[in-house]
């Protein structure tokens, strides 16, 4: 949530607005209530911002234009103190003579009482916002110590929550200095000028080279470096690290949306997810996870936490890791998982997914389940996040950037990565599927080139959903692996199109949700493959009979040549053969693709939903 940007340079022309404006654009999808930017301007700071979109940011510079400056930030907001006004979009100007600007991304928790003691001391207030709190409490520790480093480490020390915070100041230009504290950061080297931004969007399009920041550090950047310290003070060191995507990687690339590019790139998230894993006799190799196979031998028990989208992953995960390796799997909603007193071990494996690495809700998942004693290995999409640097281990999707609010790719990569994870498991163990994990693989190496011919027959999809704009309610069935692909398929419509949509396990149809059924009703069946075990196929074709016979609309995501399904289908979408398994790596494109389409016919912003935001860092 919130998009920050930072820069600073030799130049005094306008190379810094450019840039902050740049790395402001590709990180609008964090958050788009609001935009500002705030530059250095001789003996003060100049600030310009705007609620709404950044295109709103960018007429309003056009009508006042700013001067060069070498030293500026950028904020794109969403709002959690203070509605989304022009008044509450940051940079906030802190101190009287207003020469500290600064941005905000999380919740200072005690702002109000931080608050109540500037109003005390006379302090004016020109928002609602508890950032504005902090740029004025910087300012004062400017004023007494003289240099912004030292004011930042101060207040920090004061604040409690969740934050990452840019200052500059006009009476040190060439400087920015940034804090954090659960809430990401990152840093990007460049020559003669260097960068601070949320992630490595922001200045992706200027340098690769990039710095991890750990919890509680404070970095200040000049044009000759950046310089890392702790909260307390001591010296610190980042982790540099290169970027192993490219600018045109977050563009794009002639699609009309991200959403539309982020589908098309699923083959290869799932292809790059697998590279690498084995080594030359097929064997599954994680050598990345720097957790002994002792430890994992002795794991008795799993829990996957995750939000959203990601748990759905968890949820297609446990069907495949159980069934491969005989632990028991629990998938719980991250922001559950810390109150319902979850049972952990030191042998109880967490994992986390999660396609940013800030989801705040599953960060202190993780932290819990460390507290409690749990191994745990987060599965990421995102490097120099947080989740990664406060798990035991990561295995990274390589998804490459997901920048759409609504996770496609990231998706499949996630379910990709915990198949690897399964049969790596299942392969230390020795039981009956060790053996079988190496055909798995290949069998997983074969679905990215079935995920690109299914999406070459997409357009039928696109057609249904064109001419389903006007629909007020969908429903998704789905069994087994296709249960949380309906789940998927409904939140997809939700978040994209505003429709309300339900999915649910295709069993329990009977136990009430088939009383929504009525004439016309449009129903999503993910039809398991006719090989299935137990018989599944079957039971879903009778479940679609049902339906159909109380007068639903029957669109029937099936098996090619699985004929039985048309004589109760009004639509028959039908998707490359795999094992039951696999499935969902291929059952869920044509859902998004129907959300994407709809979402589109209803003229909706389909990249920056409402209300959204990408990365969700506060709880
Ligand atoms: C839905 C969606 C969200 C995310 C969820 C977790 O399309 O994108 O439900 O999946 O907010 O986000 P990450 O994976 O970043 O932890």
């Amino acid at each position: 949530m919130c998009g920050i940007v930072g820069y600073v340079g030799r130049s005094n022309d306008s190379t810094a607005l450019e840039v902050v404006m740049e790395g402001l654009a590709r990180l609008e999808y964090r958050g788009y209530d609001s935009a500002g930017v705030a530059l250095v301007d001789g003996d003060h700071v100049e600030t310009r911002k705007k609620s709404g979109k950044l295109a709103n940011l960018t007429a309003e510079l056009e009508a006042h234009p700013l001067a060069g400056s070498t030293t500026a930030i950028g904020h794109t907001r969403w709002a959690t103190h203070g509605g989304p006004t022009d008044a509450n979009a940051h940079p906030h100007r802190g101190g009287r003579d207003g020469k500290l600007a600064l941005i905000h991304n999380g919740i200072i928790e005690n702002f109000h009482a931080l608050r109540q003691g500037l109003l005390a001391d006379g302090v004016e207030f020109s928002s609602e916002t508890d950032t504005e709190v902090v740029a004025h409490l910087v300012a004062a520790a400017y004023d007494e110590r003289g240099d912004l480093t030292e004011a930042m480490r101060a207040v920090v020390a004061d604040l409690e929550g969740a934050f990452t915070l840019l200052a500059i100041h006009a009476d040190q230009p060439g400087v920015v200095v940034g804090a954090r504290r659960n809430s990401p950061l990152v840093v990007g080297l460049g020559d003669d000028a260097n960068y601070l931004g949320s992630d490595v969007a922001a200045f992706i399009g200027y340098t690769r080279h990039a710095l991890e920041l750990a919890q509680d550090q404070i970095v200040t950047i000049t044009p000759d470096g950046a310089t890392v310290i702790n909260f307390d003070g001591t010296p610190a060191e980042g982790t540099a690290y290169e970027v192993t995507w490219d600018a045109a990687a977050a563009e794009k690339g002639g699609y009309a949306t991200f959403m539309e590019k982020e589908i098309h790139d699923q083959p290869h998230a799932v292809a790059d997810t697998l590279l690498g894993r084995t080594d030359a006799s097929g064997r599954l190799v994680l050598d990345e996870l720097r957790i002994s196979e002792e430890q994992l031998e002795a794991v008795d028990r799993i829990t996957i936490v995750a939000c959203g989208t990601a748990a759905y992953a968890g949820m297609v995960a446990k069907y495949a890791i159980e069934h491969w390796t005989r632990i028991p799997v629990e998938v719980a909603l991250a922001h559950e998982f810390r109150y319902c007193d979850p049972i952990v071990s030191e042998r109880t494996l967490v994992v986390s997914i999660s396609q940013s690495g800030e989801t705040m809700d599953t960060l202190m998942a993780v932290k819990h389940a460390r507290s409690l004693g749990a191994l745990t290995i987060s599965v990421c999409n995102t490097h120099g996040s947080t989740i990664p640097r406060e798990s035991d281990a990561v295995l990274y999707t390589h998804a490459g950037p997901e920048i759409a609010v609504a996770s496609t790719k990231a998706f499949l990569a996630q379910i990709t990565a915990c198949y690897v994870l399964g049969l790596y498991l299942a392969q230390l163990r020795g039981g009956s599927f060790a053996d079988d994990a190496q055909s798995v693989m290949k069998e997983l190496g074969e679905v990215p080139a079935k995920i690109e011919t299914l999406l070459g027959r997409m357009d039928r999809v696109k057609e249904i959903a064109r001419f389903m704009a006007d629909t007020r309610a969908v429903l998704f069935l789905g069994r087994h692996v296709g249960y949380p692909i309906a789940l998927e398929g409904a939140l997809k419509l939700k978040e994209l199109a505003y429709i309300h949509a339900e999915g649910f396990a295709a069993g329990e149809l009977k136990h009430g949700p088939i009383a929504l059924i009525e004439p016309g009703q449009p129903v999503f069946v993910i039809v398991p493959s006719p090989t299935a075990e137990h018989g599944l196929h079957g039971k879903v074709v009778s479940n679609i009979q049902e339906i159909r016979a109380r007068g639903a609309r029957t669109l029937v995501i099936a098996e090619e040549g699985d004929e039985s399904v048309v004589p109760f289908a009004d639509e028959v979408i039908s998707v490359p053969a795999t094992s039951q398994l696999l499935a969902p790596l291929l059952t869920v494109v044509p859902l998004q693709v129907f959300a994407l389409w709809l979402s589109t016919a209803k003229g909706l912003d389909v990249d920056q939903p409402r209300n959204l935001a990408k990365s969700v860092t506060v709880e």
